[in-house]
């Protein structure tokens, strides 16, 4: 056991997603049972840390918390202490590594490990907090599961549930309206929840960034359907998905953060395209955005919280530093962080989409097997 460890902090960075209060509460319980530490929260992901920003952890605090969506810490995607933009009075913007006034900050709190809880731009700050000889363990989040070196994240099942409750749904109503109905789901750079989410709830199209599309197959499969009697079809879009030879649909840039690029709006563009293509169809058109990033936490994202917690703690108590823990098959083991996030230079944030779906992997051959049209070629009958 390392006894240099007495009191360690916990940040929860990046995009929120369920679970997170399930990581928090394992790693809290675990650390006052187990080992008889002391546990702080930074508020804010990083920012907290910079700011002083935090707030201690015991079991009262953490009890209760399991099943909730969202972080009761709070989070923020925009603090990388090694490049944080700031404003100039001419309205020019320096970046500034700040790093040092954080690790001031731990010292000057007696914290003396973290466990950080984040997506690829978190975990590549606990990556770099660790090159400063600070213990850090990450644990892996991200509803878009797009993170390499672990078979899944805690989040992704909990906005698969909700996607697949939101295409239920929309079925019916397009069933009793002969309409054709795009859905637009995140994922960033991977197409995983659209097509995991898709072939629970019947897609009959799923558009994913890794095979661009060509709208003439997309008709060809409603018409195939038309054809056959089901007079509506069901198509699900990832935001990352483009047409072939074309480009991602920018939503935003925001430039304070790590990974500027925000992709969306693509299924907009989908459905009015659509719209002129099948004009026998009303097109019609959801955007799931948010409502995939919270919810009652899944009883598996909830597990898969618990234990990386958990052993996130023991991993750092018996002298763990600079590694993430990660899910392979049925077992928590662990990895370098640099494994996970690449060893660049620090304060290089790496870009998310590590973990992409294979165009010829057994998910989408099984997909294209039962008829479900990816935009690519010519379509199966159902
Ligand atoms: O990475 C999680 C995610 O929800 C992506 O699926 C989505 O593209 C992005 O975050 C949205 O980010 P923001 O919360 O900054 O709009």
């Amino acid at each position: 056991m390392n006894k240099k460890i007495r009191k360690i902090g916990i940040i929860t960075g990046g995009g929120d997603c369920s679970g997170l209060n399930a990581v928090i509460n394992g790693i809290t319980k675990a650390a006052v049972n187990k080992y008889g530490l002391e546990v702080v929260g930074f508020t804010r992901g990083y920012s907290g840390l910079y700011k002083n920003d935090y707030r201690p952890l015991g079991l009262r605090s953490v009890s209760g918390i399991m099943h909730e969506g969202g972080t009761i810490l709070k989070s923020s995607n925009k603090d990388n202490l090694f490049n944080l933009p700031f404003e100039q009075p001419d309205g020019s913007v320096i970046y500034k590594d700040v790093s040092d006034e954080a690790v001031k900050n731990l010292k000057y709190l007696g914290v003396d490990a973290l466990i950080v809880i984040g997506g690829d731009g978190t975990l590549t700050s606990a990556r770099d907090f660790s090159r400063k000889g600070i213990p850090v363990i990450g644990v892996p989040k991200t509803i878009d599961n797009d993170l390499p070196s672990t078979d899944v994240t805690f989040g992704y099942n909990t906005s698969l549930e909700t996607i697949t409750d939101a295409l239920d749904k929309i079925h019916t109503t397009a069933f009793s309206h002969d309409r054709v109905m795009v859905v637009e789901v995140m994922g960033r750079n991977s197409g995983w929840l659209a097509l995991e989410g898709g072939l629970a709830g019947s897609a009959d199209v799923i558009l994913i960034p890794e095979i661009p599309y060509d709208l003439t197959s997309v008709v060809e499969k409603i018409r195939q359907r038309d054809a056959f009697g089901r007079n509506f079809s069901i198509v699900v879009v990832s935001e990352g998905a483009k047409p072939k030879d074309g480009k991602q649909h920018i939503r935003e840039i925001i430039k304070d953060s790590a990974d500027s690029i925000r992709l969306g709006g693509i299924g907009q563009v989908i459905t009015d395209q659509l719209q002129e293509l099948v004009p026998e169809h009303e097109v019609r058109h959801t955007n799931l955005a948010y409502i995939q990033r919270g919810g009652v936490t899944s009883q598996f994202d909830r597990a898969l919280g618990l234990l990386f917690g958990v052993n996130a703690v023991d991993l750092l108590m018996s002298g763990g530093s600079g590694r993430m823990v990660q899910l392979r098959g049925r077992k928590i083991t662990s990895v370098p962080l640099e494994e996970v996030v690449g060893s660049g230079e620090v304060g290089e944030t790496s870009r998310g989409g590590g973990k992409t779906v294979d165009p010829e992997g057994q998910y989408v051959q099984a997909a294209k097997a039962i008829g479900i049209c990816f935009g690519d070629s010519s379509n199966l009958d159902e």
